[in-house]
């Protein structure tokens, strides 16, 4: 494992960083497509402890390390992304219809601060493509759940999203909270989130989680409010779980659309304070996944301690590589132990 975090640091990372940002992601999709990939690196990658077991939503997973929406859009790469050891997998966001996303350039780097910006606007192949993809793995990833995450701003292309990826994963996770999709904010209101979930509830058979905008800038005691209304409108509708939370939207003249969304170290603070606000307003019952920020093994643990039952990254494995998921799963169990 030492051998494959090197390698990606000394390497692999110096290698990727000098593309384009979008480039490097294709060039890893296309290495991850490959689903033989699984066989060499799930040895050296995988970690398991009887410890390191989380109780969610239902099923008894291996670690509390999953992988965030929006890397695996169109959930083909996800034998070899569990491969690499996550508790579970979150493929998508799909929409309804095949989307081209916004303009590029539409993501955007800061090696400095280890953070991502990014305006991508849901591009993905559509719900037909992702079903084709999801029905050829259905069954064979016995031990890592997969969450898909659907969005759309309808509630209709919702439920039709729902209607063919539930039978082919484990839970769905409705993303409300996408920083670079017109109109997307619709469900943000609390009586139109209200009507959305009471529709997926007249229909769902599978555990539904909620991904909440975070804190924006600005008026942040308004938008605590606001956030916190949502995540009760969530527990008093049954939702199993709540991810917390999406990029953070800032201004970036970078990006053709001159905003996006704020991904990474800096962002960590706000994740745990918002686990910290929202576990104490829904209570026990309720899943909680902290995601924004977290790239170490003491994240995680910040993160765990404030109330998150797991915690989601993104923005982590892309700075740190493929052997970050052992490595956080190994410094939490460090920390169990003390
Ligand atoms: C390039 C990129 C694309 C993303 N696409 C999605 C997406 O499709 N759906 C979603 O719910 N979140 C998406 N996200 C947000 C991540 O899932 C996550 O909430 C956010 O990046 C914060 O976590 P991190 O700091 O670990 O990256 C995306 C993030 C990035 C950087």
């Amino acid at each position: 494992m030492v051998l494959i975090s090197a390698f990606y640091k000394l390497f692999l990372r110096p290698f990727l960083f000098l593309l384009p940002t979008e480039s490097a992601h294709k060039i890893t999709n296309l290495v991850l497509r490959r689903h033989s990939l699984r066989n060499i690196i799930s040895k050296p990658l995988s970690f398991t402890d009887d410890r390191l077991h989380v109780d969610w939503c239902g099923f008894s997973i291996q670690n509390p390390v999953g992988l965030a929406a929006g890397f695996d859009k169109d959930c083909e790469m996800i034998p070899s992304l569990a491969s690499i050891g996550f508790g579970y997998i979150t493929g998508g966001t799909v929409t309804a219809d095949a989307r081209c996303g916004n303009p590029k350039p539409r993501i955007v780097r800061d090696k400095s601060e280890q953070s991502l910006i990014n305006a991508m606007g849901f591009p993905n192949k559509g719900v037909d493509a992702a079903t084709i993809s999801l029905s050829k793995i259905k069954g064979k990833l016995i031990k890592t759940p997969i969450v898909v995450s659907i969005s759309g701003t309808e509630i209709i292309d919702i439920l039709e999203c729902r209607k063919l990826l539930e039978p082919l994963s484990d839970v769905i996770e409705i993303n409300i909270s996408s920083p670079n999709t017109a109109g997307l904010k619709i469900f943000q209101e609390p009586t139109s989130l209200d009507e959305l979930i009471g529709k997926i509830n007249d229909v769902r058979h599978k555990p539904l989680m909620i991904k909440l905008p975070p804190y924006s800038s600005g008026c942040i005691e308004k938008a605590r409010e606001n956030i916190l209304r949502l995540a009760r409108i969530c527990t008093l509708k049954g939702v199993d779980g709540l991810t917390i939370a999406n990029s953070k939207p800032v201004i970036d003249a970078r990006l053709a659309t001159g905003r996006g969304g704020l991904s990474g170290k800096p962002i960590l603070e706000d994740t745990i304070q918002m686990v910290k606000d929202i576990r104490s307003e829904v209570g026990s019952k309720t899943i909680i996944n902290a995601c924004g920020g977290v790239f170490t093994g003491e994240d995680a643990w910040r993160a765990l301690q404030a109330g998150a039952n797991t915690i989601q990254l993104y923005t982590g494995l892309i700075y740190n590589g493929p052997g970050v998921v052992k490595e956080i799963n190994k410094e939490i169990l460090k920390s169990i132990g003390k």
